[in-house]
C-alpha cells in the first residue's frame, strides 16, 4: 500500500478525497456544467467500515469496486486507476479518516464542461472518495424494521436502464418511489417492474420466506444484485436454509412467512407490514440470518470468504 499525505486540519465530519488529494473541508468546487449534475452520469458505490476484534475492516471492498468498474465501463467512465489501486485508495482514505466505523462512498462521475449528451472524449471522469461517520446499531438499541408498500412508482426496466449499475441518474426512480411512500406513512418502497413482478425497495433487495425456504429474485426482475443480497445467500447455504432465486410475484408478498430488506447501510432489516398486511412478529429465519450477517461483517464469526479487508 503506498503512503498518503498526512492528515491536516480537516474541518468536517466527512473525509473527502477528490483526484489524487485530500480535501482540507468537505465541500468542494466544480464546473457549473459539471455533467454529472445535468444529466446523473456517474457511478457509486455504498460500502461499509466496521469495527472488529482485529481493528477496523471493510466488508467486501473489492467486491463494490469491482462493481462501480463495471459501471464505469458501462457508461464510458475511463477511470485514471487499475481496480487494485482503486481499491488501495479507498483503504487509505478509510484509514486517514480515523474511524472504525464508517460509510465509504465512492462516487466517478463526468466532469465539465459541455450541455451535450456525449460525455466521453469531452469531460474528464473525477474520482471522489467520501467517507462519512456511520454508527449503525447501537448496542442494546432497538433493531431496525420497516414498514412497506407496494409503489405506483414502476422499477425502470434494465433494457432503459441497466439495474446491475450503480449509476447516479437511475436514482431518480428510487428517489419518487421513496418520497411516495413517505408521505404515505410507510417506511419504505416495494417496486414492481414493468412485467408486475416484485423488483426490490428503493435502495435494498428484498427476500421472503415461505414454509421455511427463504426465496429472492434476481438481475432476471430488474434488480441492483446486492453485495448484502449475496453475502446473506451465503451465510443461509452455510447455515443450511434451504434457498431459492426465482421471481418474486404480488402473491409472494401476500403469503409469505416473514419478509426483509437487504443493503449495506440497512444490513436485515425485518418487514413488519406490506400494506395492510400486518406481519408475525414471529421471524425465526430473519432474526438468525440477521445476527449471523451482523456478527460476520464485525469479525465475530468466520465469514465464508475472504470478506474483510483490515486498514490499520
Ligand atoms: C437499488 C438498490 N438495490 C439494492 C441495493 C443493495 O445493494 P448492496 O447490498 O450492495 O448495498 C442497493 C444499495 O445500494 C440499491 O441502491
Amino acid at each position: 500500500m503506498q503512503t498518503t499525505p498526512p492528515l491536516t486540519a480537516l474541518t468536517d465530519a466527512t473525509t473527502v478525497w477528490l483526484d489524487g488529494e485530500l480535501q482540507a473541508e468537505a465541500s468542494v468546487a466544480v464546473h457549473g456544467l459539471t455533467h454529472a449534475l445535468h444529466y446523473g452520469s456517474s457511478v457509486f458505490e455504498g460500502i461499509r467500515l466496521y469495527p472488529t476484534p482485529r481493528g477496523p475492516a471493510i466488508f467486501r471492498l473489492q467486491d463494490h469496486i469491482a462493481r462501480l468498474y463495471r459501471g464505469a465501463r458501462t457508461y464510458g467512465l475511463e477511470m485514471p486507476y487499475g481496480e487494485e489501486r482503486f481499491c488501495e485508495i479507498v483503504a487509505e482514505v478509510a484509514k486517514i479518516s480515523r474511524r472504525d466505523a464508517a460509510y465509504i462512498r465512492p462516487l466517478a462521475f463526468f466532469g465539465g464542461d459541455t450541455v451535450r449528451l456525449a460525455p466521453a472524449h469531452v469531460c474528464e471522469t473525477r474520482v471522489l472518495v467520501a467517507v462519512l461517520p456511520f454508527s449503525g446499531l447501537i448496542k442494546g438499541e432497538e433493531a431496525p424494521r420497516c414498514a412497506a408498500t407496494v409503489s405506483p412508482i414502476m422499477k425502470t426496466p434494465s433494457a432503459a436502464l441497466p439495474s446491475w449499475v450503480k449509476a447516479g441518474g437511475h436514482y431518480t426512480n428510487s428517489i419518487l418511489a421513496l418520497a411516495d411512500a413517505l408521505a404515505r406513512g410507510f417506511d419504505e418502497a416495494i417496486l414492481l417492474n414493468d412485467r408486475g413482478n416484485v423488483a426490490e425497495g428503493s435502495g435494498e433487495n428484498i427476500f421472503v420466506i415461505s414454509g421455511g425456504t427463504l426465496i429472492t429474485n434476481d438481475g432476471g426482475s430488474d434488480i441492483l444484485e446486492g453485495i448484502t443480497r449475496g453475502s446473506v445467500l451465503e451465510i443461509a447455504r452455510e447455515l443450511g436454509i434451504p434457498t431459492s432465486v426465482r421471481t418474486l410475484t404480488r402473491d409472494d408478498l401476500a403469503t409469505c412467512d416473514e419478509a426483509f430488506f437487504t443493503g449495506t447501510a440497512a444490513e436485515v432489516v425485518p418487514i413488519v407490514r406490506i400494506d395492510d398486511r400486518i406481519m408475525s412478529e414471529e421471524r425465526p429465519i430473519t432474526d438468525r440470518l440477521r445476527t449471523t450477517y451482523s456478527d460476520v461483517v464485525r469479525g465475530n464469526r468466520p465469514a465464508p470468504g475472504n470478506w474483510l479487508t483490515y486498514i490499520s
